[in-house]
């Protein structure tokens, strides 16, 4: 099978880079990260794809006059690696449409929420204020909205008497770090894309909450 040349944009820690990292490594997976591009100098997942022989780029927004000059230096940077698929795992930053549009179909991203619930920031202490009984995260295809887009696959796990933020981070996390390399090998294998209704896995649409695991 041809290799699936992947950029993955991140902003930080880069737990689930790493998730990728370990799993490409770990078998016969078509899935090759070309390059790791991040917004923030700081961000040590640029560490650990230096550690993995990954090229990295740093492009700092904030030397950008604003969101569609600092997407335009994006696409040329990500471009330049002429990937298959672009992976956004936790890059902070909101897209333009412009960018959103270019790559339509071979975008993909991670969130920590049962999506459509909880767009944006702070969800597991949302999850835990309304008195939700489970939780989790979620890998999607990137359309225009944000945090919306086809569901891809979703890990599910119960939210647990006696929970924090903090333990209850640590868990989805744990699960992003499973859903997001099998979501990723999925595409990289040509089982995963973008069909006009919707994701389509091995020629059939998902259901509108992608593939559900629970935990
Ligand atoms: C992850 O929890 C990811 O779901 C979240 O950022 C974190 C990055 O962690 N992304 C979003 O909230 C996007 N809306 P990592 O740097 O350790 O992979």
């Amino acid at each position: 099978m041809a290799d699936c040349n992947i950029v993955v944009l991140i902003s930080g820690s880069g737990s689930n880079l790493q998730a990728l990292i370990d799993s490409i490594a770990q078998d016969s997976n078509p899935a090759r990260i070309a390059a790791v591009i991040s917004n923030r100098a700081d961000a040590y997942g640029l560490v650990r794809a230096q550690n993995a022989g990954i090229p990295t780029r740093v492009l700092d927004h904030r030397q950008f006059d604003g969101r569609e000059a600092f997407d335009a230096a994006l696409i040329e940077a990500i471009d330049g690696f002429d990937p298959q698929l672009v992976v956004l795992a936790g890059f902070m930053r909101i897209l333009t449409p412009g960018f959103v549009n270019h790559y339509t179909g071979r975008l993909l991203n991670i969130h920590p929420s049962l999506l459509p619930k909880y767009k944006g920031l702070h969800t597991h202490q949302r999850a835990l204020e309304a008195g939700d009984s489970e939780h989790g995260c979620s890998v999607h295809f990137v359309t225009e909205e944000l945090d919306g887009g086809p569901l891809v696959v979703q890990a599910v796990l119960p939210v647990l008497p006696g929970d924090t933020v903090e333990s209850l981070a640590q868990r989805v996390h744990q699960q992003e770090h499973r859903i997001y390399p099998l979501a990723v090998r999925w595409f990289a294998e040509g089982r995963l894309r973008l069909g006009a209704q919707g994701a389509m896995l091995d020629g059939k649409l998902l259901p509108a909450s992608g593939h559900l695991i629970r935990t």
